[in-house]
Formats: C-alpha cells, sequence, structure tokens
C-alpha cells in the first residue's frame, strides 16, 4: 500500500469512526482525511474540535445518501481510500422505526460504491491502488446457542432490522467485488466500547444512570451475552486491514471477551463504587438493576472466531475488557461536558419497557 493515502472516512464524527480519525491522526498524519457525516443525533462536530485545524482534513456536512455530493467529493478529492462507517447503528431504535436504517444503512452504501466505481473503474483513474472498507458487524450472523463461535464462512440470518440492514449492505459489496471487480474489504465486528459513545449503547448508558442515580435497565434475564472490544483495538484492525487485507476478502473482528450483559453491568457498579464511593443513599449502584421487558427478538449470544485477521493480518486486541472499562470510565468521569452536550434533553429512547411513553436520557 503507497505511503500517502486521501481517505473518505464516513460517520467520522460518530462513535468509532472519531476514535478512528484520531488514530489516522497520530500515527499517519500526512494522509488526507475527508471526514463526510450528516451528524445525526449520534455524531457530533465538538469530537474532533481539536484536530480539524489541521491541513490534511476536511470536514463536510452531508448526507451518504447524495449521489452528487459523494461522487464531487471524490472528484475534488480524488479519493482513493473509503472507510466507511456511517449508519444507523442501534438496535432498538430500528425495532421501532426501520425505515432510516434502510435508507441510510442499504441506499448510501449503495451511492458510495458507485460514486468508486465510476471514479475508480473509469479509464481516467490515474492514482494508487485504491480500497473501499466497509465496517460492519457481527450481528449478521445472527444469534448463537451456548457454543460456537462466527466465522467468515458462517451464513449470513440477520434478525433485527439494524443487523439485516447491515447484511445487505455487505452483498452489496460482495456483489460489486465479483461483479465489477471493485476492490473492497469487509470486516464484521463484535460489540465495541470506550470513548465517545452516544449513551443509549449499554455501557455508557449504565454510567450515566449511575451517575444520574437512574434505573440500569437489564433486558430480560440478563444473561444475553456479547463478545466485547475496545474501540482502540477496533481501529488498529481496521487501519491493518487497510494496509495488509486482500481484496474480496472478510474479516471477522473480536476481542474474545465473552461476557453476559449483567456481568457487564455488575462490573461497572462495582468500579463505580471503588472510585467514587457509594452513592448519595449509601447504597451499591448495583441496587440500580431494574429488569425489564426484553427487546423484541433479542439475540442471545454472539461470539467471534478472529484467526483470519490474526494469521493473515497479524492482528491481536490488546486491551482487556477490565483495563477498557477502567479507562472508559475514566473517560467518561474526566467528560462529563461531553456527555451533557450530546445529550441535550432531546433524545428519546427506546425499548420494550419504555416504548409508548418515551423516555429522554437526560
Ligand atoms: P454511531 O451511531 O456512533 O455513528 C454513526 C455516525 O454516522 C454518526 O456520526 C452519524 O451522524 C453518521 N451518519 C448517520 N447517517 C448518516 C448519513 N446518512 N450520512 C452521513 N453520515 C451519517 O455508530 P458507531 O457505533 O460509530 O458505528 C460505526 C459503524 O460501525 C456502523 O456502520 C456500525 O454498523 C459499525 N459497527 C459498530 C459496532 C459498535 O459496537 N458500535 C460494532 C460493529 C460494527
Ligand atoms: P447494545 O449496546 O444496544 O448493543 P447490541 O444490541 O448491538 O448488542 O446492547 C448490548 C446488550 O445489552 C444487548 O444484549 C441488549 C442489552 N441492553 C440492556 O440489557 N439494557 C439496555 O438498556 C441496553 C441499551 C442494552
Amino acid at each position: 500500500m503507497a505511503d500517502e493515502r486521501i481517505v473518505l472516512v464516513t460517520g467520522g464524527c460518530g462513535f468509532i469512526g472519531t476514535n478512528f480519525i484520531r488514530l489516522i491522526h497520530d500515527i499517519q498524519p500526512h494522509w488526507r482525511v475527508i471526514n463526510l457525516d450528516k451528524l445525526t443525533y449520534a455524531g457530533n462536530l465538538h469530537n474532533l474540535r481539536d484536530i480539524e485545524e489541521g491541513e490534511n482534513y476536511r470536514f463536510v456536512k452531508g448526507d451518504i445518501c447524495n449521489e452528487h455530493l459523494v461522487e464531487e467529493i471524490f472528484a475534488q478529492e480524488k479519493i482513493d481510500t473509503v472507510v466507511h462507517f456511517a449508519a444507523e447503528s442501534h438496535v432498538d431504535r430500528s425495532i421501532y422505526g426501520p425505515a432510516e436504517f434502510i435508507q441510510t444503512n442499504i441506499f448510501g452504501t449503495f451511492c458510495l460504491l458507485e460514486a468508486a466505481r465510476k471514479t475508480w473503474l473509469g479509464d481516467s483513474w490515474g492514482g494508487i491502488d485504491p480500497i473501499f472498507l466497509h465496517v460492519s458487524t457481527d450481528e449478521v450472523y445472527g444469534s448463537l446457542g451456548d457454543t460456537g463461535l462466527f466465522s467468515e464462512s458462517t451464513a449470513y440470518d440477520p434478525r433485527s432490522p439494524y443487523s439485516a440492514s447491515k447484511a445487505s449492505a455487505d452483498h452489496l459489496v460482495n456483489a460489486y467485488f465479483h461483479t465489477y471487480q471493485l476492490p473492497v474489504v469487509i470486516t464484521n465486528c463484535s460489540n465495541n466500547y470506550g470513548p465517545y459513545q452516544f449513551p443509549e449503547k449499554l455501557i455508557p448508558l449504565v454510567f450515566h444512570n449511575c451517575l444520574k442515580g437512574k434505573p440500569l435497565p437489564v433486558y430480560g434475564d440478563g444473561k444475553n451475552i456479547r463478545d466485547w472490544l475496545y474501540v482502540m483495538d477496533h481501529c488498529e484492525a481496521l487501519l491493518a486491514v487497510l494496509q495488509r487485507g486482500k481484496t474480496g476478502n472478510c474479516y471477522n473482528i473480536g476481542g474474545n471477551n465473552e461476557k453476559q450483559n449483567i456481568e457487564v453491568v455488575e462490573l461497572i457498579c462495582e468500579s463505580l463504587d471503588e472510585k467514587l464511593g457509594l452513592d448519595s443513599s449509601g447504597k451499591p449502584r448495583s441496587s440500580l438493576i431494574t429488569y425489564v421487558t426484553d427487546r423484541l427478538g433479542h439475540d442471545r449470544r454472539y461470539a467471534i472466531d478472529a484467526s483470519k485477521i490474526g494469521e493473515q493480518i497479524g492482528w491481536q486486541p490488546r486491551v482487556s475488557f477490565e483495563e477498557g472499562i477502567e479507562k472508559t470510565i475514566e473517560w467518561y468521569l474526566a467528560n462529563q461536558d461531553w456527555v451533557e452536550r450530546v445529550i441535550d434533553g432531546s433524545y428519546t429512547r427506546y425499548y420494550q419497557e419504555m416504548y409508548g411513553k418515551r423516555e429522554n436520557i437526560g
């Protein structure tokens, strides 16, 4: 891979995109980054305030579904690398309002693929070997029982509108490889956590509610299992795939860190009790745990076999779950102003227990 890249990052003001742009800024400062983000509720321009003045960085506020805008950016900037994060990403929201997921996750991905096809496969392309990286999820594989792992050859079996929209996008990306030989790679990653995650997802929601003394909603019996990966480990994996991945391939990325949801919630409560002392009523924070009605179609277990990326690309996760949770707690405690800014009182959570009642985080 050439040393200089002109990278279109989509959704760079969201959780993983922000961390990825920060990684590139630190270790590939000569790469040019164009961040295209619509700034939905999940995108926050402030995340990148300290690096936005850099001459190798440009922010474009816009929608990936705007074909003309996307094509214009490809032409103007001579984009040779796409790292595609932009998506509607929260399963609960997809259950109560799937339309935006279909639009952004499927049609938006199609618009990006078309722009890449027209630019890179035309006779006039004179740039370096291009690459289109689609950042996808392990949820496309469906739900596991007590045993087994998702590998790259596991058949797709998405079960929520979110995972079905990501699976559709993956199929389109693969189709562009097989039909047009567009140089693509797909990564399917497990659940991320870390700095800049919007507090609708389990881990930051639990921090937030603990600090506000609010109930910690645990869906169903709390025994659903997710594999957790620290976000910077994911970002390092993406960079490694850009540099050493083989086009036409997909790579599973995971933390080898399976936990039941209730274990995650209890660990956060204990860690906050240790750091901050018991809450104002003198009770451990675990007393806030409240079992609520289960998510519709709740996938039971996700677990990843990440041996392909280990063997072929040499990537391994570096941050243990305990260490990652500590780092994340420290970040949230030091960045309460960020939390207040992103949840300005207008955000409505949707989950089965609350549906019809509306709950604003704040
Ligand atoms: P996020 O919800 O935090 O951020 C999404 C970003 O995309 C936001 O900045 C938002 O403004 C932007 N966006 C949304 N619609 C857009 C549109 N139409 N045009 C332009 N920008 C738009 O998401 P995240 O957690 O950072 O996830 C990023 C990607 O990684 C997603 O594709 C997701 O499917 C995938 N992924 C996430 C996880 C996870 O645990 N968070 C795990 C595996 C894969
Ligand atoms: P989430 O962070 O929404 O990620 P995903 O659904 O993509 O895995 O949820 C992680 C797990 O935590 C999932 O099993 C649902 C559960 N969960 C709760 O029990 N309570 C909550 O308030 C949330 C948001 C999630």
